[in-house]
């Protein structure tokens, strides 16, 4: 199979906000408690984090990790995971229905961001609580001194302010799983005088209002148009949450899902649109694609789980081959959107629907949509520039899909070059030519991709190399043209440098 593609420097879609690589931590499952703090492991340090689990999240790249939740926060009193541990109180989560010891709150996790090299994206409570709760975390982890909530911080041992720049104003509040959801018209308003009363606190930071839980909710779309009519001074992103799985176990099929976070993206920024015409804005909405991934192996499992537990192993899907190819889709996806995607959360980070797992005691590794999201994060830093590309396509349940996904990223500063691709043909090579002739000077450095025996294919405790990064001859040039092969079922990451003069 063949295919042609070609990239114009006079076709930038736009600059990479690095957060858009950014991931997630929900007191859920054993993300926090036996993933990211377990004090008693060997590699546990003086707080209790685990450096295992500290490395790989620095390996993988993570500008900004949302925190505590998802589901988790729409019950959350922030204060119970604040001050002496000895104090703190152990409460019946009704979200995951499990038992919360809050030996980890903002205390603790905005020092684990620090060491992880990350910062935190900070989600409020607007379910069981308000803009009140809202504004006082804000001062409790904004606010320099002198007041209540800033002195009981330093009180709780952190002279500094905690600085946390992102809050996102709930978790999707449309959704009746959640505590006190709400409408439209309910949420628009509670959201936007929390966000007044937030940025009156601290007028540097941004705020995140809920989309729909997804696409698929009946409210789709009226929900975005009303929560933005009440919301639209105040806030700086809209959000979006997807997932996706291979329920009819059909990997062609699947493999073109990207095609409907695409479709998604492009009804969202027209709402937000919608409402900035009708307001006569100047301000141009921008999305946070926070909650991402496949989510579907663990949910046979999950109903077998013992409630009233703590952290027991919840939504630990197994990831194959085929849901790297598919992260790998809906990374390039993303980036293709980079004009108004300015943030997305990876669901989750560790343990829980992650790209990295541990056991508790144990080991930690790496699954297979690691790669792709450490490769995106890694080298997708820079412009995006909109692909030219010619290639077969195949007919699946989200529409006409090509055998090739791919977008291209120019990082000025390091004169670099970078395609992404996916090859969605299970049998064939896709022979593609890449026309870099806007590139002057610029020569292959590097091939790498990720593949394996078969579509499958996982990495486990005790196979965590069964998928790994593998490297391949760099492509011949022909002039300006990369005479590249892209072997079938595979990521690809081809990068391109300036030959030094
Ligand atoms: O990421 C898992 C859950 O998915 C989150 O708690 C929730 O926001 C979403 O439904």
């Amino acid at each position: 199979m063949k295919a042609k593609l070609a990239f114009s420097k006079s076709f930038p879609i736009g600059k990479v906000d690095p957060r858009i690589y950014g991931s997630f931590i929900e007191h859920l499952g054993r993300a926090v408690y036996g993933g990211i703090y377990e004090p008693g492991h060997p590699a546990s340090d003086d707080m209790g984090f685990r450096r295992d689990v500290l490395q790989l999240v620095q390996k993988l790249g993570v500008p900004i990790v949302r925190y505590p939740g998802g589901n988790f926060v729409s019950g959350y009193n922030w204060e119970d995971g604040t001050g002496p541990k000895e104090d703190r109180p152990r409460r019946a989560e009704l979200a995951w229905r499990t038992i919360e010891t809050n030996e980890v709150g903002i205390d603790e996790f905005q020092e684990w961001a620090k060491r992880a090299g990350t910062e935190v994206m900070m989600a409020v409570n607007l379910g069981t609580r308000g803009p009140q709760e809202a504004r006082e975390l804000v001062e409790y982890c904004n606010f320099k001194e002198g007041t209540f909530q800033s002195d009981r911080r330093i009180k709780n041992g952190f002279k500094e302010p905690f600085n946390i720049k992102t809050w996102c104003l709930g978790n999707e509040m449309d959704g009746p799983w959640q505590m006190c959801a709400k409408t439209a018209e309910e949420y628009g308003r509670v959201a936007a005088e929390a966000a007044k009363l937030m940025k009156w606190v601290d007028p540097s930071i941004e705020l995140v209002a809920c989309g729909s839980s997804s696409s698929g909710m009946p409210t789709f779309g009226k929900w975005e148009a009303t929560v933005l009519e009440h919301t639209y001074e105040y806030v700086d992103f809209l959000s979006l949450h997807s997932y996706y799985g291979n329920r009819d176990n059909n990997t062609q099929n699947f493999l073109a899902c990207s095609l409907d976070m695409d479709r998604f993206i492009q009804s969202v920024i027209a709402i937000c649109d919608y409402v900035k015409a009708i307001k006569r804005s100047d301000k141009t909405m921008m999305l946070s694609f926070d909650e991402w991934n496949v989510w579907f192996h663990s949910n046979d499992q999950d109903k077998k789980i013992e409630p009233w537990t703590i952290a027991p192993p919840q939504l630990e899907d197994v990831y194959t081959l085929e849901d790297a190819l598919v992260v790998g889709c809906l990374l390039i996806t993303l980036l293709k959107h980079a004009d108004r995607v300015k943030m997305a959360c990876l669901a989750q980070l560790v343990n829980v629907i992650a790209p990295i797992m541990t056991e508790t005691g144990g080991r930690a590794w790496m699954q297979t949509i690691f790669f792709p999201f450490m490769d995106a994060s890694m080298y997708g830093r820079g412009t995006v520039m909109a692909p030219a590309l010619d290639c077969p396509t195949y007919e699946s349940t989200y529409g006409e899909a090509g055998y090739v996904e791919t977008v291209g990223v120019y990082n000025e500063e390091k004169e670099e070059f970078t395609v992404f691709a996916v090859n969605r043909n299970l049998t064939d090579e896709v022979e593609m030519k890449v026309d870099l002739r806007d590139f002057e000077g610029f020569v292959p450095v590097d091939h790498h991709i990720i593949t394996g025996a078969h579509m499958k294919v996982t990495n486990t405790v005790d196979e965590p190399w069964n998928v790994l990064p593998m490297i391949l001859p760099l492509p011949a040039m022909d002039g300006c043209v990369a005479n590249t092969e892209l072997p079938p079922h595979s990521w690809n990451v081809i990068r391109f440098a300036k030959k030094a003069e």
